[in-house]
C-alpha cells in the first residue's frame, strides 16, 4: 500500500497551479451524457473519483475519448443501459448524479446507492423527494435506487436542507422535464453554478443558480458544447492553509478568489496575509498564529470540506479555538490521528475545542477520509521529524498530484510503497 512520507519544518515558497474542481467535474461528466452529441470538457482534475465515473459511463455505453489528462470528449448517444452498478461506483458519492442525468434523458435510471467518504450519515431523501415531486416512481431495492417515470413534469420543490447534491440532481432531471421547475432553498455553492452554466451551454434553460431559488424550464433536447470546469476551491484552500501553517510565500494560480472568501477571511483572522489578483491569490505567513472560532456552513459560509485543514492550523495557534461542524456529524475522525502528532483537541458533540500547542511531532497516522487526509499531510509539513500517512487512497480521490505539487513549493514529501523507499527518503532528508 502506498503512503506519503513527510519531513516537516520547511516553509513553502513558489507557485502552484490549482486543478479543476472535482465536485463540479463529477456532476458535469454525468450531465454530459444527457445529449446525443459530443461534449468536450476541459480543466478536468486527474483524480481517482473522476476516473471511476468516466469508466462507469463508458460501461453503460457512452463513448469516452480521453484527449489528455485534463480534457475529455463524451458522447452519450450509444448508451444502451440505464443500470449503473460496479464495485468502484458503489464507493463514490457522485454516482447519484447519474440518477438525475439518466432519469432526465431516458426517464429511467437504476444506480447503486452512493458511498463516498465516511463523514456521517449521508441520506439521499431530498434527491428522491425531488424526483418524486416531478412524477417519478422511486424505489430502493437490492442496493439500487430505481427511478422511472412516464414523463417528468416541472414542479415546485422546497429543499428542507441546503443540499449540493440534491440541488444539482433535481436541476439535471428538470432540465429535460416538461414545463417549469422551481427549486427553493437551493444550494448556492460555486459548483452548483458551474453545472447550471454547463447545462445552459448545452441548451438548457436554468436561471438563478447561485441564489436560493433556481428556475428551470425543461427543453426537449440538449446539444453539444465545449466547457471548462471551474478551479477547485477546496484544493486551493488546502494549499492556502498549508502555507498558513508551514509559513512561507506562495502564489496559487488558476483560482477564482471570490470562491475563496471564507477561507481567506479565516487566514487573515489568524494572522496570515492574502493578496488577491484576477485569477490568483498569494498567501504569506511566518509570524505566530492567533486562535479563532469557526463554524462550517453552506456557501458562502466556511466550507465543511476545509474544516480539518483549519483545525490543523488552529492546533498550533496561540490560545484556545473552537471548530463547529454543522454539516456532517462525523467529520472529526482525524482528531485521534492529530492527537498522536501532539495536538490538544477535545471533541464535544459537534464542536472541537482546540488548545494550541507549540509544535506537532511526526508520527505514523492514517487518513480517515479525503479532506482529513489532506489535513494530516499539512500537519506533517509542519511537524518536527518524519510523518507517515497511510491510506492515501482517500487523498488521491480528490487531490491531483498532491505530493508533487507540494514538492514544487518546497515541501519534503514523497509517495512510497515500501520500507526501502522510506529508508531512501530518510537518507535524502537527513
Ligand atoms: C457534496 O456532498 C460534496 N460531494 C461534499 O464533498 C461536500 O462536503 C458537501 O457537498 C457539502 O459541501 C460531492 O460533491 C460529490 P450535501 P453532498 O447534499 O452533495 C444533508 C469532499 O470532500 N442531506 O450538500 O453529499 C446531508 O446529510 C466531499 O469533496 C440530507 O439530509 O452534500 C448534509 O448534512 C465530502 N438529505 C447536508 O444535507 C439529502 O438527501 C449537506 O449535504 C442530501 C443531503
Amino acid at each position: 500500500m502506498e503512503q506519503y512520507v513527510i519531513k516537516g519544518g520547511n516553509p513553502l515558497y513558489g507557485e502552484v497551479e490549482i486543478s479543476g474542481a472535482k465536485n463540479a467535474a463529477l456532476a458535469i461528466l454525468a450531465a454530459a451524457i444527457m445529449t446525443d452529441e459530443t461534449v468536450t470538457i476541459e480543466n478536468l482534475p486527474n483524480v481517482r473519483d473522476i476516473n471511476v465515473l468516466l469508466r462507469t459511463i463508458e460501461e453503460i455505453g457512452a463513448r469516452v475519448e480521453r484527449v489528455n489528462a485534463h480534457k475529455v470528449r463524451v458522447n452519450g448517444s450509444f448508451i444502451q443501459n440505464v443500470s449503473v452498478d460496479n464495485e468502484f461506483i458503489r464507493k463514490i458519492r457522485a454516482s447519484y448524479y447519474l440518477l438525475g442525468a439518466l432519469l432526465g434523458k431516458y426517464k429511467r435510471a437504476e444506480v447503486a446507492l452512493p458511498g463516498g467518504c465516511d463523514i456521517g450519515s449521508r441520506p439521499i431523501d431530498l434527491h428522491i423527494k425531488g424526483f418524486r415531486a416531478m412524477g417519478a416512481q422511486v424505489d430502493i431495492a437490492h442496493g439500487l435506487v430505481i427511478a422511472r417515470a412516464q414523463h417528468l413534469a416541472g414542479t415546485h420543490i422546497y429543499l428542507d436542507k441546503s443540499s449540493v447534491g440534491a440541488t444539482i440532481n433535481i436541476m439535471m432531471a428538470a432540465a429535460m422535464a416538461d414545463g417549469k421547475t422551481v427549486i427553493e432553498n437551493a444550494a448556492k455553492e460555486p459548483h452548483v453554478v458551474d453545472v447550471a452554466n454547463f447545462l445552459n451551454s448545452m441548451g438548457a434553460n436554468i436561471r438563478g443558480a447561485g441564489t436560493d431559488v433556481i428556475r428551470i424550464v425543461g427543453v426537449e433536447r440538449l446539444h453539444k458544447t465545449e466547457y471548462s470546469v471551474i478551479p477547485d476551491q477546496i484544493e486551493a484552500g488546502s494549499f492556502m492553509f498549508a502555507v498558513g501553517a508551514a509559513g512561507g510565500d506562495v502564489l496559487l494560480k488558476n483560482v477564482i478568489p471570490k470562491h475563496l472568501e471564507a477561507t481567506t477571511a479565516k487566514l487573515l483572522e489568524v494572522g496570515c496575509m492574502v493578496d488577491e489578483f484576477d485569477d490568483a491569490v498569494r498567501v504569506h505567513s511566518g509570524g505566530s498564529l492567533h486562535h479563532t472560532q469557526v463554524t462550517t456552513l453552506p456557501y458562502p459560509g466556511f466550507p465543511t470540506d476545509m474544516q480539518p485543514q483549519m483545525a490543523v492550523l488552529l492546533g498550533i495557534a496561540d490560545g484556545t479555538s473552537t471548530v463547529t461542524e454543522s454539516i456532517f456529524e462525523n467529520r472529526f475522525r482525524y482528531v485521534d490521528e492529530l492527537t498522536r502528532m501532539g495536538a490538544d483537541i477535545k471533541v464535544e458533540s459537534n464542536i472541537a475545542i482546540i488548545r494550541g500547542v507549540e509544535k506537532y511531532t511526526g508520527a505514523r497516522v492514517s487518513a480517515p477520509d479525503l479532506r482529513a487526509g489532506a489535513a494530516l499531510v499539512i500537519a506533517g509539513l509542519v511537524a518536527e521529524g518524519i510523518t507517515i500517512v497511510d491510506d492515501i487512497y482517500y487523498i488521491e480521490r480528490g487531490y491531483e498530484d498532491f505530493d508533487k505539487k507540494l514538492r514544487g513549493i518546497g515541501g519534503q514529501i514523497e509517495k512510497i510503497s515500501d520500507d526501502k523507499d522510506l529508508q531512501k527518503f530518510i537518507l535524502k532528508v537527513s
